[in-house]
């Protein structure tokens, strides 16, 4: 690997913040990936919303049904006093689940974190007209960061932490597993967990999912380097690039790749980092893995939530969530 850490790691690299510094390794050791957070400035999270309405893109409506159909066992089952969503954006699948824990009468509070502030504010001002009766105290994180800032959350009863919308999905195995320790490390005996899953399904609805007639998911996935120009000065020239989505069967997971078609140079002068990519290399900028509730309620109870799991599915079968408590 130290073969390909080229003259673009020079000493100024102290001088960068931690997020700069995980792009620059990202994008600078092969394969090169991308942190999926770039994906997720004010215009990426307008496609993607955009995304959840394209008609291929099947993953957003059958979590909201599921919520629709089990919120109420949900809430009677956990009795939690302390609902905290990570990654949680409008929070707009999350009103049906809070309208259940409401009418159930015991949730004192409900924490969302994201890292888009703008998006948390609105959701919050939403949430607390609909509810004044519970304290909305948004917290403005990344959850692969920022986890410890859950323990100053205070709370008198059991927690549940939401972890929705497939979002697990962009993990690879290590960091999955490294996040679900981390949470559970922040999390008390009785405390719950509630994650969204997309599950493993015919290869050519999953490809279309993420390969939209429209060019909706192409217009997302680009947007990461606009974002990352904008961000750190830099001049990436994303027209040069292909968009390159496919299955890979053994990991069970998408994987979306953008591919330099003539050979490009870049300069990021906010990274310090110059860039230099051959005809068809490519990044990888995101993976969506696609799971079996199965094999999820076991690497749940790996890390420790391995009580009283249970499994909701949609009436396709096409997704699910997945609720554990800690012991
Ligand atoms: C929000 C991470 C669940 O993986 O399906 C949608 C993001 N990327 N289309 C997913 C996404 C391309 C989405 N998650």
């Amino acid at each position: 690997m130290d073969s390909h850490l080229r003259s673009d790691t020079t000493e100024t690299s102290h001088f960068l913040d931690p997020a700069a510094l995980e792009l620059r390794d990202a994008l600078t050791r092969l394969p090169r990936t991308l942190p999926p957070r770039w994906l997720y400035d004010d215009r990426g999270s307008e496609l993607f919303s955009q995304i959840t309405s394209v008609p291929e893109y099947y993953q957003t409506e059958a979590e909201r049904s599921i919520l629709a159909d089990h919120s109420a066992v949900i809430a009677e089952s956990t009795e939690a006093t302390t609902v905290i969503e990570l990654g949680s954006g409008t929070s707009d699948k999350t009103r049906t689940l809070l309208d259940a824990f409401v009418a159930h009468g015991l949730i004192q509070r409900f924490v969302p974190l994201d890292v888009s502030e703008a998006t948390l504010l609105d959701a919050a001002e939403m949430l607390v007209e609909r509810h004044p009766e519970i304290e909305v105290e948004p917290v403005v994180g990344d959850f692969t960061r920022h986890l410890h800032l859950l323990s100053a959350v205070p709370t008198a009863g059991e927690r549940l932490v939401l972890f929705l919308g497939g979002t697990i999905g962009n993990f690879y195995v290590e960091e999955r597993r490294a996040f679900l320790g981390a949470l559970a490390d922040v999390l008390a005996p009785g405390d719950w967990v509630m994650v969204g899953i997309d599950l493993v399904k015919p290869i050519d609805r999953l490809i279309a999912a993420y390969d939209d007639e429209q060019g909706v998911t192409e217009a997302f996935i680009r947007n990461a380097l606009t974002n990352i120009n904008r961000t750190y000065d830099g001049d990436l020239d994303v027209g040069n690039f292909g968009y390159v989505p496919f299955w890979d069967g053994r990991q069970q997971r998408l994987d979306m790749r953008l591919r330099a078609c003539d050979p490009m140079t870049a300069r990021l002068d906010g990274l310090d980092l110059d860039l230099e990519l051959a005809a068809g290399e490519e990044i990888r900028v995101e993976i969506s893995s696609k799971f079996t509730p199965e094999r999820t309620v076991e690497e749940l109870a790996e890390v420790g939530f391995d009580a009283e799991s249970q499994v909701f599915r949609d009436d396709a079968g096409d997704y699910a969530v997945i609720l554990a408590r800690r012991s």
